[in-house]
């Protein structure tokens, strides 16, 4: 199976039924959000690529997407890094470790890993932006003599929201990563940077004509952290960002996700800089 083949884990032609996928691990990541780490029947791999999103589903509740948080190379199940939003996701926080939830997916685009290699990558996160990214941060680490450098700029609302705290230690500690992170506010015990995203870019040594850039954060980020990286000089076809919006079926049919000409569930949500400027709603 290529990685980005538009599929549902129960075979290439369903992709309206879920398939029943067992909770094998949960871990709170914030007061907001939640780890989950789920397996198909069978030990199967979901075959995502990095940026793709499942559509997961409580019987009874109802269905949303959720961006898979895990890289490709972990093999025999994939992770959710999911937020307390409503009515799903609330129910879905009361799940224990053994309960069967659907998946349809892997959906979306995702990230073209090919176009990647052999460049340095940079990875620009805000908030719960690093669900996604993540994937593609763990690929990169696990394939790293198929990418050059390895530059990550996660920022977040505070010290106690930052996901993942234990990766971004090591992160932090791996000589191979070049990892800033800053918070709009932190706390006492906070010792590292304070300000917002856009603050760490004018700092970063990028190799411009070999750099790679993925964005993905909360709506407003992407206005200024494009415009901090077009004062950097990277040039807008090396310039990805992933969008979010409303979405109903993930595969092209409800129209829920469009975006002028576009639907979102399917040419996204991975965009390079070009088309979504030419997409007046998208940004
Ligand atoms: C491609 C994609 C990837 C995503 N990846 C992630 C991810 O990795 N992690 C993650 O946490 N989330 C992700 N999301 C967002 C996630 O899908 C939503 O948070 C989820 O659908 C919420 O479902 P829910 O039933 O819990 O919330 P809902 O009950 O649908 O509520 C969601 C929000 O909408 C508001 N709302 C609901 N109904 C109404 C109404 N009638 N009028 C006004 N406001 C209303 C609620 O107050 C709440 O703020 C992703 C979304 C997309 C499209
Ligand atoms: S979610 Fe239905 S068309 Fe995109």
């Amino acid at each position: 199976m290529n990685l980005g083949e538009l599929r549902s884990p129960s075979g290439l032609e369903d992709l309206y039924h879920p398939v029943m996928a067992e909770i094998k691990e949960i871990k709170r990541l914030t007061g907001m959000e939640t780890y989950y780490r789920i397996e198909l029947p069978g030990g199967e791999d979901l075959g995502h690529a990095p940026g793709q999103f499942v559509e997961l589903s409580i019987f009874g509740v109802g269905e949303a997407p959720f961006s898979v948080s895990s890289s490709p190379t972990l093999k025999g199940s994939f992770e959710l890094g999911v937020r307390r939003a409503g009515m799903l996701t609330d129910v879905l926080l009361r799940q224990k470790v053994g309960t069967k939830v659907g998946i349809r997916g892997p959906f979306g685009n995702g990230i073209d890993v090919e176009k990647f290699k052999g460049r340095d990558v940079l990875i620009v996160a805000g908030g719960i932006g690093l669900v996604p990214m993540r994937s593609m941060i763990n690929y990169v680490i696990d394939n790293r003599g198929d990418f050059g450098k390895l530059i990550i700029c996660y920022g977040s609302k505070s010290d106690q929201d930052l996901l993942f705290s234990d990766e971004l230690k090591k992160w932090a500690d791996d000589p191979d990563i070049d990892y800033h992170v800053t918070v709009d506010m932190g706390s006492e015990t906070w010792k590292g940077n304070t300000g917002v995203i856009t603050t760490l870019i004018p700092g970063l040594d990028l190799d411009l004509p070999n750099t790679v850039c993925c964005i993905c954060g909360p709506p407003v980020m992407y206005r200024f952290v494009l415009l901090a990286l077009k004062s950097k000089g990277l040039a807008d076809e090396n310039i990805y960002m992933s969008l979010e919006r409303r979405m109903k079926c993930g595969v092209g049919k409800c129209g829920h996700c469009q975006i002028n000409h576009s639907y979102v569930c399917q040419d996204g949500p991975v965009y390079d800089y070009p088309t979504i400027k030419s997409l007046q709603e998208a940004l």
